[in-house]
C-alpha cells in the first residue's frame, strides 16, 4: 500500500478524531464499512496503568455496519511516531473509506489505513456489561489523562460530526452513574 505513495489517508475512529497531534495535509469526515467501534481494548500506557488498565476504542468486524470517523491525508513519515504512540497492541490494516460532504452525502472513496487492536493482542479486554465498562472508564487514569476524558471527548466529537453511535452514547450515559 505504501509503495509508490507519497501521501496516504489515515482513518481515525478514536482519539484521532479529536486529537491529531501530527502534521496533516487535509482532514475530511469519512466512514468505513463493515466495522463497529467498541471500547474493548485495554490501555495500560495512555488512559490507565498496568495495574488498572483503562478502556479505549478499537474496531470489530460487523458486516452490515459502518463506523464514522475522520480521515487525514498525511505523508507516510507521519506514521512512525504514531506507531510508537499506539504500541499498545494496535496493528495497521488497509480498508476502503468513503468521504462525506458537508451535507453528509457520500463524496468518493479511497483506500485508507486504520489502526486496530484485535483479540489476539495481550492488552485486549473484549466485551463486558456496559455498566462495568463505564465503571472501569470512570476510575482509570494514565499518562495521557483520565479515561473519562477520552470517552467524553470522543462522544462530543462524534456529536459534532452528527454521528449517532449507540455504543459510545450508551457508555457516556452510564458514566454519569459513577
Ligand atoms: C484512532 O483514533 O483511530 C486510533 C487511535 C489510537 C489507536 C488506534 C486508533
Amino acid at each position: 500500500y505504501f509503495d509508490g505513495h507519497d501521501e496516504i489517508w489515515l482513518f481515525g475512529y478514536g482519539s484521532l478524531i479529536w486529537k491529531a497531534d501530527f502534521t496533516y495535509l487535509e482532514r475530511r469526515p469519512a466512514y468505513i464499512q463493515g466495522w463497529e467501534r467498541r471500547f474493548w481494548q485495554g490501555s495500560h500506557d495512555h488512559r490507565g496503568t498496568p495495574e488498572a488498565p483503562g478502556r479505549v476504542a478499537t474496531l470489530i468486524r460487523a458486516k452490515d455496519s459502518i463506523c464514522h470517523g475522520m480521515a487525514y491525508r498525511i505523508t507516510p513519515e507521519v506514521l512512525a511516531p504514531l506507531d510508537v504512540r499506539e504500541k499498545n497492541g494496535y496493528l495497521r490494516e488497509v480498508t476502503p473509506l468513503t468521504f462525506l460532504d458537508s451535507q453528509g452525502h457520500d463524496a468518493g472513496q479511497t483506500q485508507g489505513l486504520i489502526y486496530l487492536a484485535t483479540e489476539d493482542n495481550p492488552a485486549f479486554l473484549g466485551e463486558a456489561p456496559l455498566s462495568e465498562m463505564a465503571h472501569q472508564i470512570a476510575l482509570s487514569h494514565g499518562p495521557s489523562g483520565s479515561n473519562k476524558e477520552y470517552l467524553l471527548n470522543l462522544a462530543s466529537a462524534l456529536r459534532e460530526l452528527g454521528v449517532e453511535d449507540m455504543h459510545i452514547f450508551a457508555l457516556e450515559k452510564q458514566l454519569g452513574r459513577f
